[in-house]
C-alpha cells in the first residue's frame, strides 16, 4: 500500500535520499526514525506525491485523500476554516456525508474547540485537528509526520490510540517520529540514515 523502491532525491546538488526501499502493508503501522535532517519529511513528501523522486518509484504518489491522507509536519490547516470545518473538508471534497467529526475531536481532547479557528488554539491543539482531518475519511494509506511533536503525554496517548486504530481497521500507516510512545505501538520500526532505510 505504501512503497518506495530505489528512491533517490537531491536538493541543490546534495543527495538526501540515496536508494530508499520500504513497504508498508494494509493494516500495518510502521514508524520511521532518524536524525533531524536525515530526510524523513522529504521521503513522506515523495510517498504522497507532494514531490517527485529523481530516480526510483513510489506508491501511492499523487492520490485522493481517501486513498492517501497526510498529516504534514507543518500541519497545513486552512486558516479561514474552523477546526470542525477543517476536519470535515476531506469528506465534503469527496462528496461524502459529514459524520464522525465531533467524535474524533472529542476523542483527541479538543471537542470543545471545534468552532474556533486555528489561530485561536494552541499548536498542539492544531496538531490534533490535523490528525483528525487525516483520519476522518478512513484513508487506505496514512502518512503522519511527527504527529505527537507538540503534544503532552496524555494527548499523545490519545493521538497514538487513533493512529493504531486506523491501522487496525486496515490502513497502511507510516509515521515519522522521535517518540518512544509511538514506536511502542508500531509493528516495525525503520531508521533512515545516510540516505537509506537501515536494516
Ligand atoms: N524542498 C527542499 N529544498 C531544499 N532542501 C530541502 C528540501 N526539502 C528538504 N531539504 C533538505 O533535505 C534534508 C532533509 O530534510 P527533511 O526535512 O526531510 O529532514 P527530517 O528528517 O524530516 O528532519 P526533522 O527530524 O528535523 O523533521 C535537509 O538537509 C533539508 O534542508
Ligand atoms: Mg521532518
Amino acid at each position: 500500500m505504501i512503497r518506495a523502491a530505489g528512491v533517490h532525491r537531491a536538493f541543490g546538488g546534495v543527495a538526501v535520499l540515496r536508494g530508499v526501499d520500504l513497504a508498508v502493508s494494509a493494516g500495518e503501522l510502521v514508524t520511521l526514525s532518524g536524525p533531524s535532517g536525515s530526510g524523513k519529511t522529504a521521503l513522506l513528501s515523495l510517498l504522497c506525491g507532494f514531490d517527485f523522486p529523481d530516480r526510483g518509484s513510489v506508491s501511492p504518489g499523487m492520490a485522493s485523500w481517501s486513498e492517501c491522507a497526510v498529516l504534514p509536519q507543518s500541519l497545513g490547516l486552512a486558516t479561514e476554516l474552523t477546526l470542525q470545518e477543517n476536519v470535515a473538508l476531506p469528506l465534503r471534497l469527496a462528496g461524502r456525508a459529514v459524520s464522525g467529526v465531533s467524535k474524533l475531536l472529542a476523542e483527541l481532547g479538543i471537542g470543545e474547540l471545534g468552532a474556533r479557528y486555528p489561530a485561536q488554539v494552541s499548536f498542539g491543539q492544531q496538531q490534533r485537528a490535523a490528525l483528525a482531518r487525516a483520519v476522518v475519511a478512513q484513508p487506505a494509506a496514512l502518512l503522519a509526520d511527527e504527529p505527537t511533536a507538540h503534544l503532552d503525554a496524555e494527548s499523545a496517548v490519545a493521538a497514538v490510540g487513533v493512529l493504531r486504530r486506523v491501522a487496525d481497521e486496515g490502513a497502511a500507516v507510516l509515521i515519522a517520529t522521535h517518540h518512544d510512545a509511538v514506536h511502542a505501538v508500531a509493528d516495525r520500526v525503520l531508521v533512515l540514515a545516510d540516505g537509506q532505510v537501515q536494516g
